[in-house]
């Protein structure tokens, strides 16, 4: 089964990514743009020695996007590529708007020609957490998503 994570290099997508690795019969195909909302390094160090094929690409780009689907048949996709953070998402409510809402339109989109029929949506803003919350709602979402697949 082929699984689509965007945003696979960020902290929920690489700590999924390495658990369904361990299942041979998923193969895992990964989007990141690497952006620089937090330090891209940590990024780079996440994905070190995943098994997956990686696209260096930004979900607001359809084309690009429409190649991948073009080169595999997805089977499910997890979408986890977004903007976080609600403070600076009052600095820059475009950007959020362009990737949050149209880079989700365009897999939607892409799901629905390409016969994709599963698509799960992370799309949160925890504006008050402590570390330890953050880590509890992560285990839980990596909990959810490993049930859904
Ligand atoms: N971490 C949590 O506790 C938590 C809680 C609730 C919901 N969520 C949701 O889960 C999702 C993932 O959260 P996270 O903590 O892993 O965030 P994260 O910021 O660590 O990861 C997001 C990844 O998406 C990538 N990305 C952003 N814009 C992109 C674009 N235009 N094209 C391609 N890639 C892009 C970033 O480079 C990053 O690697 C988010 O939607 C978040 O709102 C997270």
């Amino acid at each position: 089964m082929n699984i689509l994570i965007t945003g696979i290099a960020g902290f929920i997508g690489n700590t999924l990514a390495k658990e369904l690795s361990k299942n041979d019969s998923y193969n895992i195909i990964g989007i990141d743009n690497f952006n620089e909302y937090y330090n891209p390094e940590f990024k780079e160090e996440n994905i070190k020695g995943l098994k997956i094929k990686l696209y260096r690409y930004d979900i607001r780009d359809f084309d690009k996007l429409k190649e991948i689907f073009k080169e595999n048949k997805i089977d499910k996709i997890i979408h986890l590529a977004s903007m976080v953070g609600v403070r600076s998402s009052i600095d820059n409510p475009f950007v959020y708007e362009e990737v949050n809402i149209k880079g989700t339109l365009n897999l939607l989109e892409l799901a629905k020609d390409f016969n994709c029929k599963s698509l799960f949506l992370a799309q949160a803003q925890v504006s008050m957490a402590t570390a330890k919350q953050r880590l509890l709602m992560k285990n839980w979402m990596l909990i959810q998503f490993l049930r859904m697949v």
